[in-house]
């Protein structure tokens, strides 16, 4: 199991990229961190709620200005390096579209119009649905707004304020780069919980309005990656967005005011006798977020276990059954997991389709669970699960400037 410090990738490394690419040093870093959500899924793009909490591993970007017109990105993780001009910038299906897309979108904040020269290095695992895309959109934009001195402020943007840009405006600005730079018609999820996650806390995010509050959360969250192969994921995610818009669209002859699939109620859709399967569609968006209001609750009222690990579990089966988005590997983690002494609940967490579970409870059940987990999941699916053990982190911040 990989504990909760990282892989040991930090700013020394992103610098010494940035110095072995490019001759120099560079004038920023910025740092920004992965996600899991802990309930609210599929509800983001819906209009809901969701509660991430950012995990312990990062993506470090370096930055400077560029000396000849050119943009240039280089990886630790990923071999080719990408070069490109900022004025005629689109996406290559290449790993460096993520950062070009982010500094186009940086524009608009102040991130300035020239080339420029970026290292990145991240711990935060590729292709396992924990946002390392959305980490490495909200570390370029940091790193580029601190390349040209744009201020930081922490709190939400004031009515009329000054010069100084937001997280926020940061991790919309981050959600364009992924939707219209990238092209993948993802919820503003993954991009707030990188650059608005505080340590200790998760993040309650209501979608519909981009209200956002931070909510303690002290308990432990194992992190369990099936390792399944993630290639479907883009077509039938956007499959399920198709379902969701078809049944809002047939709520609204009934109901013209409904601002959102996620606002409707159990009664509305009863009324509505949606056609299969976007009646089950329907209902898991409509429960899940009334268990994002559930969960909250119970977390602020410093509830015990056994509520959150009902929700956990009755999102999980709702994941599985009405919006069909689970695999086997993952309902056979729930299933391992749950009713063990000191484990709360279950479920698969990000889109789906693969990916990785999440298992909440004490620590110490947690830690003890992993031996007999793994073991058994190599034996039922012939590969051992990566997992890591996390609390919630911090979100994005910049980590040195010019
Ligand atoms: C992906 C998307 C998010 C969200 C989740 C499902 O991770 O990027 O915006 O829709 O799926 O909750």
């Amino acid at each position: 199991m990989t504990g909760d410090a990282g892989e040991g990738v930090g700013r020394a490394q992103v610098e010494a990229l940035f110095t072995l690419a490019y001759g120099r040093r560079p004038a920023v870093v910025a740092s920004a961190p992965g996600r899991v959500n802990l309930i609210g899924e599929h509800t983001d793009y819906n209009g809901g709620a969701v509660l991430p909490i950012a995990i312990a591993q990062r993506t470090w970007v370096a930055m400077g200005h560029s000396r000849d017109g050119e943009s240039r990105a280089v990886s630790r993780e990923r071999g080719e390096a990408g070069a490109w001009r900022h004025a005629d910038a689109r996406a290559a299906h290449a790993w460096w579209d993520y950062v070009a897309g982010a500094l186009v979108a940086a524009e608009a904040l102040g991130g300035g119009r020239g080339a420029r020269e970026v290292a990145v290095a991240s711990d935060v695992p590729m292709g396992a649905g924990l946002s390392s895309s959305a980490s490495l959109e909200v570390a370029t934009i940091l790193a580029a707004l601190a390349l040209e001195g744009v201020p930081m402020d922490a709190a939400p943007a004031a009515a009329g304020g000054g010069a100084a840009c937001t997280l926020r405006e940061v991790a919309l600005a981050a959600h364009r780069a992924e939707s219209e730079f990238v092209g993948v018609a993802c919820g503003i999820m993954d991009q707030f919980a990188s650059a608005l996650c505080r340590e200790g806390h998760a993040l309650h995010l209501r979608c519909d309005t981009q209200e956002a509050r931070a909510v303690p959360f002290a308990r432990g969250v194992l992190i369990v990656d099936t390792l399944a192969p993630r290639a479907l994921v883009a077509s039938a995610f956007n499959t399920r967005r198709a379902e969701c818009d078809a049944a809002l669209a047939i709520l609204r002859t009934r109901d013209p005011g409904l601002r959102a699939l996620a606002r409707a109620t159990p009664q509305a859709l009863a009324d509505a006798r949606l056609p299969p399967p976007l009646d089950r569609r329907a209902r898991h968006v409509v429960s899940e977020n009334q268990r994002v209001h559930d969960f909250v609750q119970e977390c602020a009222a410093g509830g015990m276990g056994e509520r959150l690990g009902r929700l956990l579990n009755a999102s999980h089966r709702s994941l599985r059954d009405d919006y069909e988005c689970s695999s086997p590997e993952l309902d056979w983690i729930v299933e391992h997991c749950v009713a063990r002494v000191g484990i709360a609940g279950a479920r698969l967490t990000g889109a789906g389709w693969g990916g990785c579970a999440i298992v909440v409870g004490e620590e110490e059940a947690l830690r003890s669970v992993v031996p007999d987990l793994s073991h058994a999941f190599e034996r039922a699916w012939g590969r051992a699960p990566r997992t890591w053990l996390t609390r919630p982190n911090a979100g994005a911040r910049i980590e040195a400037s010019a």
